[in-house]
């Protein structure tokens, strides 16, 4: 089938929701972190999936922080959407919010960008559609995703920092 040549960022968002289980916690009887980044990894590439429509695999995870711990019984909810792809990469962002199950407030527990590449069956990376932002907020996302995109392949020794032309433009008046 032909690749599509760009698709709507809405396309691929992708809402899970999960129950947390004693066998996802830690002593104090909270959510493990390790599982909150696997929910997080799983959502997002099938994110990816829908827009790529092909093999994703995790190139890299943003760091993430861990703002409120979620009870075991929780409702947790992740929302995962693309906001730009490159070439062969889609930067996708999630969004975990913890529910708890007995007063039903929700808090926003994580955010956190990811990368996936799209490959073929030998493992070698495939182009994938452009991304089509609409809203605000997802074009917002689109904008910025070229400095968060520089910024990671500078820490990954995959671009040198004098090409991350974007940032320069953050910290240097040229
Ligand atoms: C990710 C992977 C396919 C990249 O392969 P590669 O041969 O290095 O390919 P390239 O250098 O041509 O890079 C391909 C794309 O990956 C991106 N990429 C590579 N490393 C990256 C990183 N650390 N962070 C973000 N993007 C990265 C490149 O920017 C490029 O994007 P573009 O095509 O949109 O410009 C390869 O490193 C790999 O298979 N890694 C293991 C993935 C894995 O096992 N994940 C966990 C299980 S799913």
């Amino acid at each position: 089938m032909a690749l599509q040549r760009q698709k709507f960022a809405a396309e691929s968002r992708v809402i899970t929701t999960e129950i947390v289980m004693p066998n996802d916690t830690n002593p104090l009887h909270n959510l493990m972190g390790g599982h909150l980044l696997h929910l997080m990894d799983v959502a997002a590439a099938i994110s990816a999936r829908k827009h790529s429509n092909r093999v994703v695999v995790t190139a890299s995870v943003d760091n993430v922080s861990f703002e409120h711990p979620v009870k075991l019984g929780s409702i947790i909810t992740l929302e995962a959407q693309i906001t730009r792809s490159f070439n062969s990469s889609m930067e996708i962002f999630v969004v975990a919010t913890g529910e708890d199950f007995m007063s039903g407030k929700q808090l926003i527990t994580n955010k956190a960008f990811l990368t996936f590449v799209a490959v073929d069956q030998a493992g070698n990376p495939i182009a994938v559609p452009a991304v089509v932002p609409q809203t605000p907020v997802e074009k917002e996302l689109y904008e910025s995703a070229l400095r968060r995109r520089q910024l990671r392949l500078v820490l990954a020794g995959r671009m040198k920092p004098e090409e991350a032309t974007e940032l320069r433009s953050i910290f240097f008046k040229d």
